[in-house]
This record gives structure tokens, C-alpha cells and sequence, in this order.
């Protein structure tokens, strides 16, 4: 099969398409024929050698695919070959076949494309259990989303607006939040008409949110905890501009929490809950409330540039790579 690989921790533009032996599932695990897999910002943390995972060379950067189950592996109960699957990755989908576990496999409706199906479940599982599990945002409260353009932040616009909240997006530019207003947010805030806070209080009478999510980090989020109601809550989920210090006696004067999310703790600790989310995910999206943003389709030679796209905060939505061609998409 033909793989894009890393041979040694580096960047995007070190990524070549090579000839790579086809993996075999293990016990609990299904080889995909790989249909489309997204970009995620974590990919080229991947490939600096700085993310907390850091497979064996060579390997392929992607973590998360849509596909067809090839084979499957011993134990495998509720999957067969033939299944059209959405899943995640530790690593690997920059590639024509991919290995993932069972228990991160979800089959996809008929309905779906594959193409909906790869931009689908970093981003929403990810956000998903940051906002309902993590933020346990409730119904008529308000959320203030970071980075609201990017792939998880859009679809953290989305969540938010399925689960019934008043949804603030902020974003860098114009072209970033009209997309968030696309995708159902009620209010926009461009950080660059002013301070973060002071917009925030404007839009809320001065209350704060109930509920920031925070996938940028940096200075953006002491703006985003000082926006907070009396009570409120921030979910941190990573931090493309930095990590932030946090001053504990900000959090103790209005009652405050911070909370860390990561998509990893329900996959290996709270796996009911990832799969309640998934399948969550999956009937709003049978039911018309979320539908992924899908800027981009690019070849599997072109993943590099994919990956350059987010770092150089070019993106919106997903990109997405095609490592067997768009032809055979959806037969
Ligand atoms: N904890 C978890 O479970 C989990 C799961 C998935 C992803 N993540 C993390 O979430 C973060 C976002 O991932 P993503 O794949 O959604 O990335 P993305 O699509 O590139 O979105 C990131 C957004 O951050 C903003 N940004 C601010 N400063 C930036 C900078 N210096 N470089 C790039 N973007 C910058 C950009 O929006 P503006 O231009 O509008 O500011 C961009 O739209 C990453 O840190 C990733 O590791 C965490």
C-alpha cells in the first residue's frame, strides 16, 4: 500500500509517499481501506516528536479516519469487512489501509458520505465530551467558543447550539466567523475589534458566559477566564497560541473551574461515555443539526501542505486528505 511517512521528527514538508507494508489487525483491532482522513493541529505536534504519543519509524501521521473495514482481528464482535466505519486513530491515517481499535470504530449510516464521515470524529467526539461531559453545559446557558473556525472550535459552535445554549464564537477574521454564523452561532466576536472580556460582558449585560471552551490557550485564555459568570466554567483542550499559567485566586473569587479535556481519557477510562457521544454525534447528524465544514480535499502526497494549512492558521473547518483518490468515494 502506498503510506505518506515520517522517518524522523521533523515537519510537514519532510512527508513523502512511499511503498509501506499493509498492516494486519491484531486481537480487537480492523484494518480500513482508508476513504478520507482529516488534518488535525496535533499531526504536526506528532511529527516534532512533541506529542505524548510517539510511534515507531516510519509512520504515518492521521488521527482519525472514515473508510471500509477490510479484515478484522480476533474478538472483533459488531464489525465485519464490508462496514463503512468512521474512527480513531493513535496515528496512521495518511495512508491507504489503516489500523484502529474496535471500541473507536463506529459504523456510519448509509446516508453519509465518506468525505462527512472523515471530517467527523476528532472534532466532534473531541468537543463533544469537552462540552457535555467535561463542561456538562446545560440547555438555555451561554458558550463562549474559542478558535471558533478551527476544527474542533467549529464544531464546538455546533454542540453547543444542538444542546440548546446561546453560542458566542470568537475568531481571527471576518471569513472565520462568518463560517462560525453559518454553523449556527449567535454572536461573533472578532478579537480584533477589541478586548475579548469587554465583548463578551457587552454581548451578556454584563454577566459573563457560562461556559468558555478553550482550544487556543495563550493569552486568549485569561481573556476567556476573566469573561466567565459568577460560576462559570472553561474547558481547556489545547493551546496552538501557548499554556497558560492559571492564578488559582481567579478561579476561587467568582467561583470558578477550569477543566482539562482530552479525547483519550473516555476512549481508554470512560469508554461508555465516548460511545454515547458518538452515537449522540451521529443522530444529529441523521437529524440535519451538525454537518462538518469541508474546506479542502487534497491527495495523499499533498498531506504535508494539509498539515502546513492549520499551522500557518490558514484553515477553516476541516481538510481533508483522499489517500485512495475522490473516484471510488461512496462506490
Ligand atoms: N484535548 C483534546 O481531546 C483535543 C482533541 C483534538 C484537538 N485538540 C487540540 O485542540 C487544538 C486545536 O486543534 P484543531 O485540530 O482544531 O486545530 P485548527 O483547526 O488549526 O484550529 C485551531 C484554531 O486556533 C486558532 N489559533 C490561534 N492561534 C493559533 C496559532 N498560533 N496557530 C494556529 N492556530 C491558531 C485559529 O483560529 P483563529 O485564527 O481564529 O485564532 C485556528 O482556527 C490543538 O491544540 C489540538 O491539539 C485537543
Amino acid at each position: 500500500m502506498k503510506a505518506l511517512l515520517c522517518h524522523a521528527w521533523g515537519v510537514a514538508d519532510d512527508l513523502k509517499v512511499e511503498e509501506a507494508p499493509t498492516p494486519s489487525p491484531g486481537p480487537g483491532q480492523v484494518l480500513i481501506e482508508v476513504g478520507a482522513t482529516a488534518v488535525n493541529y496535533a499531526d504536526s505536534i506528532m511529527l516534532a516528536g512533541h506529542y505524548q504519543t510517539k510511534p515507531p519509524f516510519p509512520f504515518s501521521p492521521g488521527m482519525e479516519t472514515a473508510g471500509t473495514v477490510a479484515a478484522c482481528g480476533d474478538g472483533v464482535a459488531d464489525l465485519v469487512p464490508g462496514n463503512r466505519v468512521m474512527s480513531i486513530l493513535p496515528y496512521g491515517g495518511m495512508a491507504e489501509q489503516t489500523l484502529a481499535e474496535a471500541s473507536d470504530t463506529f459504523r456510519i449510516p448509509e446516508s453519509m458520505p465518506i468525505t462527512d464521515a472523515g471530517a467527523f470524529p476528532g472534532a466532534y467526539l473531541s468537543s463533544h465530551v469537552a462540552v457535555r461531559w467535561a463542561g456538562r453545559l446545560e440547555a438555555g446557558e451561554s458558550l463562549l467558543v474559542l478558535g471558533a473556525a478551527g476544527g474542533v472550535g467549529l464544531a464546538a459552535v455546533e454542540i453547543g447550539k444542538a444542546l440548546g445554549a446561546r453560542v458566542i464564537a470568537a475568531a481571527s477574521t471576518a471569513e472565520k466567523l462568518a463560517a462560525a454564523e453559518a454553523h449556527g452561532a449567535d454572536d461573533l466576536i472578532n478579537y480584533g475589534d477589541g478586548d475579548l472580556k469587554e465583548q463578551v460582558l457587552a454581548l451578556t449585560g454584563g454577566a459573563g458566559v457560562d461556559m468558555a471552551y478553550d482550544p487556543v490557550g495563550g493569552d486568549l485564555f485569561h481573556a476567556a477566564l476573566s469573561s466567565l459568570a459568577w460560576g462559570g466554567r472553561i474547558v481547556v483542550v489545547g493551546f496552538v497560541g501557548g499554556i497558560p499559567q492559571i492564578p488559582a485566586n481567579r478561579l476561587v473569587v467568582k467561583h470558578r473551574a477550569v477543566m482539562g479535556s482530552c479525547l483519550p481519557y473516555y476512549q481508554r477510562r470512560a469508554l461508555d461515555k465516548f460511545r454515547r457521544s458518538g452515537q449522540e454525534l451521529l443522530d444529529w447528524y441523521a437529524a440535519g443539526h451538525i454537518r462538518p465544514l469541508i474546506s479542502q480535499c487534497l491527495p495523499l502526497a499533498r498531506g504535508g501542505e494539509g498539515i502546513n494549512l492549520l499551522t500557518e492558521r490558514r484553515a477553516h473547518g476541516r481538510i481533508l486528505i483522499l489517500p485512495n483518490g475522490a473516484d471510488d468515494l461512496d462506490g
